[in-house]
């Protein structure tokens, strides 16, 4: 599923880099491309806890003893 219209980027991308535990807001907008006005339409900046949240998610998943 899209999360960002402008950039394309789905939520398996963000699920990736939480897997490589970049789960920073300012991390994730900078590798993400999102870290300034010239990148951004400002939707996903407003936005960025949703993806913070979807990368502690998979850091939370890793680390549950039932996954191994
Ligand atoms: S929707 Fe993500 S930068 Fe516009």
């Amino acid at each position: 599923m899209y999360i960002c219209i402008c950039k394309g980027i789905k939520e398996s991308d963000v699920r990736e880099l939480g897997q490589e535990a970049i789960v920073c807001p300012k991390k994730l907008a900078e590798t993400l491309g999102l870290d300034d006005k010239k990148n951004c339409c400002g939707r996903c900046i407003k936005n960025i806890s949703k993806f913070v949240e979807i990368a502690v998610e998979e850091v939370t998943l890793q680390k549950s003893p039932l996954m191994g």
